[in-house]
């Protein structure tokens, strides 16, 4: 059973404009899914789906089997609670401080508070973010921001990661990092979902490499 299925789904913004058009796609579990294409090509647009942050205008998503048309909103939660995502805007409260915006990911965890502020140290160290741990988000640069919205979605230690251009603002050491703790996740048995253009990802990931171009599905490869 695959972890997700899109059947020939199409998305329409409205009134007109074809984001997505009549995309198959199977993702299985552990895998690692790289999605590439240029800017507008429906990259974001297609992760909106999975979490279900939008519905397709036509076709079907399947969650191992399950159709999202007629998910109860208990099987979208917990669905959601498997899922970690990094936005491409981030989402971050940008009035809260950077340790405060990633104890809110945890806020389910039962772990005692004395562990849960050595693990938030323990990444915010990981990502040299250490020192910033009590600015407020909104005095962090973009990169800065682009790492807390990384470290907010893998705390958790989620079965899937959803990451959209989580690299973008990042410098070359820092987007080896996320990688290595990407391919970690993977090597775990983990699904790895990411919408990306650097070059040395798509280079030096394994999976599927997944291209869209206004919209389509045009090309699927295998990196060994
Ligand atoms: N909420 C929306 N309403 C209308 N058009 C949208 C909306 N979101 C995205 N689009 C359009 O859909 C296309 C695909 O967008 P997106 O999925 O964000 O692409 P990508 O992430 O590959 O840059 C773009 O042309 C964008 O302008
Ligand atoms: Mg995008």
């Amino acid at each position: 059973m695959s972890l997700f299925k899109l059947e020939k789904v199409t998305k329409i913004y409205p009134p007109y404009f074809k984001a997505l058009i009549g995309i198959d796609l199977t993702i299985e579990e552990n895998d690692f899914v790289l999605l590439t294409g240029a800017t507008g090509a429906g990259k974001t647009t297609l992760l909106k789906l999975l979490y279900k942050a939008e519905v397709p205008t036509s076709g079907e998503i399947y969650f191992k089997s399950i159709p999202y048309s007629k998910m109860s909103k208990k099987t979208l939660k917990e669905l959601r609670k498997k899922m970690g995502i990094v936005f491409q805007d981030h989402k971050l409260f940008l009035d809260l401080s950077v340790y405060e915006n990633i104890k809110l990911s945890l806020i389910l965890s039962n772990k005692p508070p004395k562990k849960l502020k050595l693990l938030i140290y323990e990444f915010l160290e990981r990502f040299g973010l250490a020192s910033k741990a009590k600015k407020r988000v909104k005095e962090l640069s973009g990169g800065e921001r682009q790492k807390v919205g990384i470290i907010r979605a893998i705390i958790r230690d989620p079965q899937i990661i959803i990451a959209d251009e989580p690299t973008g603002n990042l410098d070359p050491d820092s987007i080896r990092e996320v990688v290595k703790v990407f391919k970690e996740f993977h090597s775990k048995g983990k699904t790895v979902i990411l919408a990306t253009h650097d070059p040395v990802i798509l280079k030096e990931s394994p999976g599927k490499i997944i291209t869209l171009n206004r919209g389509e599905l045009v090309n699927y490869v295998e990196n060994s």
